[in-house]
C-alpha cells in the first residue's frame, strides 16, 4: 500500500488525477472503474482540464462504474449514469459506447449483475479503480457486514447511507433503497486500486480501513489485502493516520 497526502482537496484531485492519466497516457485502452460521490469530483474536474488542454486522449479508453440505484432512469439528476454523462464523460472524447454503469431500471436485477460481471469480464478486467469511502467504510455501496466473496448483486442500503443520500433528493421517501453495486470481490480483482479521500470525517475510517482488523465490519479494510492500492488523501482525511502510524505516510 502506499499513501500519499496532499495539503487540500485541490491537490489530492491533482495527484490522483495524475495517476489515472499516466494510465491513459502509457495505456490508451485502459479500462477505468470509475466512481461517483463528493471526494471524485475535483478529480474528474482536472482530468477534463487536461484533456481540453491536449493532454489526454480517451479516444479508446473504457469504462465501468462502481454502482446505480435501483429505480433511477439513467436521466434522473441522482443517477449515477447522470452524474458521470454531467460530470464526467461529456466534457471528454471517451465514446458513450465505451462507458458502463449498472442499468437500475433492469427488470431482473439478478441478470442485470451477471451481465454487468460479463462486460467486466469481457473487457479483460479493470485496469484502474478510482474508489471514495463511505463513512461507514463502504466501498462502491458494499456496507458492512456484507460478504467479502461478491461480484456484482443487489445490496439494501443502510439506513446511515439512505440519510446521507437524503440531502440530494427532496425527501427521504424518494431516496432509493436498493442499489447494484459491484462486490468486494470483483472490487479487488482490479489490477490496480487508487482510493481517494478527504476532510476530518474520514479520518477515522481511513485509519480503521488502513491499519485496523481485516472484517466485513469495515468493507474497505479488505483493501490492505490488494497487492496495489494507491491512497491519495488530504491532510485532514490523513490525520489520525498521522497520529497513529505516522511512518506510513510516504
Ligand atoms: C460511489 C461510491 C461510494 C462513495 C462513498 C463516498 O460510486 O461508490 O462508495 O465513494 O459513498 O462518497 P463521497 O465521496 O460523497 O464521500
Amino acid at each position: 500500500m502506499k499513501i500519499v497526502s496532499a495539503p487540500d482537496y485541490q491537490s489530492m484531485s491533482r495527484k490522483a488525477a495524475n495517476i489515472i492519466s499516466a494510465q491513459v497516457i502509457l495505456f490508451p485502452h485502459s479500462v477505468l472503474g470509475l466512481a461517483t460521490g463528493s471526494t471524485p469530483l475535483g478529480v474528474y474536474n482536472q482530468l477534463i482540464e487536461w484533456y481540453k488542454k491536449g493532454d489526454l486522449d480517451f479516444a479508446s479508453v473504457r469504462s465501468v462504474n462502481l454502482d446505480e440505484y435501483c429505480g433511477l432512469s439513467p436521466k434522473h439528476d441522482q443517477s449515477y449514469r447522470f452524474y458521470m454523462d454531467e460530470n464526467f464523460f461529456s466534457h471528454v472524447n471517451i465514446p458513450m459506447e465505451n462507458t458502463n454503469v449498472p442499468n437500475g431500471l433492469a427488470d431482473d436485477v439478478e441478470a442485470e449483475c451477471r451481465r454487468y460481471d460479463s462486460v467486466i469480464s469481457g473487457l479483460g478486467g479493470i485496469d484502474l479503480q478510482l474508489l471514495g469511502i463511505g463513512h461507514t467504510g463502504h466501498i462502491g455501496f458494499n456496507e458492512p457486514d456484507e460478504d467479502f466473496d461478491k461480484m456484482t448483486h443487489c445490496v439494501k442500503l443502510k439506513q446511515k447511507t439512505i440519510e446521507a443520500n437524503s440531502r440530494f433528493f427532496s425527501s427521504m421517501d424518494e431516496v432509493p433503497k436498493y442499489a447494484v453495486t459491484m462486490g468486494i470481490k470483483a472490487i479487488m480483482q482490479a489490477k490496480k486500486l487508487l482510493l481517494v479521500a478527504n476532510g476530518e470525517s474520514k479520518a477515522e475510517i481511513l485509519y480503521r480501513s488502513l491499519f485496523g482488523p481485516i472484517t466485513p465490519a469495515v468493507p474497505a479494510s479488505i483493501l490492505q489485502l490488494h497487492n496495489d492500492l494507491t491512497v491519495v488523501a488530504d491532510d485532514d482525511a490523513l490525520a489520525v493516520i498521522r497520529e497513529k502510524c505516522p511512518t506510513a505516510i510516504g
